[in-house]
């Protein structure tokens, strides 16, 4: 299976995601988490990318399709993928075609923009492995404190309000026409955000037919 999740900043991408991904076996491929990691590691990329992301900008195409098209190599992805946060313009879409890669189904999970910016002022990542949390909704078995790798959860350098506005913005001109051009291939599922992440799930795993 190749899949895409689509969706407003916050609503739930790399959440279901990484549910997903387990239950199918197969990678997530994060371009925000390996964008991340690039900043971490101070990159080459990571250093470009750096001043896009702190404005909640998109990082120019170029460098985010090389970075998809290197992942996608791996021989982890052989056998399906889930793509969480890319494509995010329709001239990254048509890369990811000119690769040759054949996606089955693309789920937009959809959450009205007041409850995205409640939902990342509680927002947690860890700063080892980079796993989501959130202070009400998805806590921690310790507070503050990683479930998978024990280190400490931060809060993400672009989740200031005034940051994730923008972030919705550039959302709903550079994204949001993604749904249409999926929807024209007949692969696009839109499922609800519900409050609680489990209930999501379900409608998540349902739309991608897993039990
Ligand atoms: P990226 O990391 O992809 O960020 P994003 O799209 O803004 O999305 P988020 O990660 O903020 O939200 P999410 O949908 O994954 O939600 P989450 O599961 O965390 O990109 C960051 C930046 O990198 C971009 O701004 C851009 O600069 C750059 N970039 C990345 N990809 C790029 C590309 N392809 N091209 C160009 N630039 C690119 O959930 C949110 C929170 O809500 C969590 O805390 C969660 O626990 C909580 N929550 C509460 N209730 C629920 C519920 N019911 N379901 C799910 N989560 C819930
Ligand atoms: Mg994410
Ligand atoms: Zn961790």
């Amino acid at each position: 299976m190749k899949i895409i999740f689509l969706g407003a900043p916050g609503a739930g991408k790399g959440t279901h995601a990484a549910r997903a991904a387990e239950a199918l076996i197969v990678p997530t491929v994060s371009t925000g988490e390996i964008l991340r990691a690039a900043i971490r590691d101070e990159t080459p990329v990571g250093v470009k990318a750096k001043s896009f992301i702190d404005a909640g900008s998109l990082v120019p195409d170029e460098i985010v399709i090389g970075l998809v098209r290197e992942r996608l190599a791996a021989e982890d992805c052989k056998n399906g993928f889930i793509l969480d946060g890319f494509p995010r313009t329709v001239a990254q879409a048509k890369a990811l075609e000119a690769l040759g890669v054949k996606i089955d189904r693309v789920v937009n999970i959809h959450v009205p923009d007041e409850v995205i910016v409640c939902r990342m002022s509680g927002r947690r990542v860890c700063s080892g492995c980079g796993k989501t949390y959130h202070t009400v909704y998805n806590r921690p078995k310790v507070d503050g404190v990683c479930d998978d790798c024990g280190k400490e959860l931060i809060v993400r350098g672009d989740d200031m309000p005034e940051t994730v506005r923008h972030r919705l913005e550039v959302y709903e001109t550079q994204t949001a026409p993604l749904k249409e051009y999926y929807e024209k291939k007949g692969i696009l599922a839109t499922v609800e955000g519900q409050e609680q992440p489990d209930d999501t799930s379900k409608l998540v795993f349902a739309s991608l037919g897993i039990k």
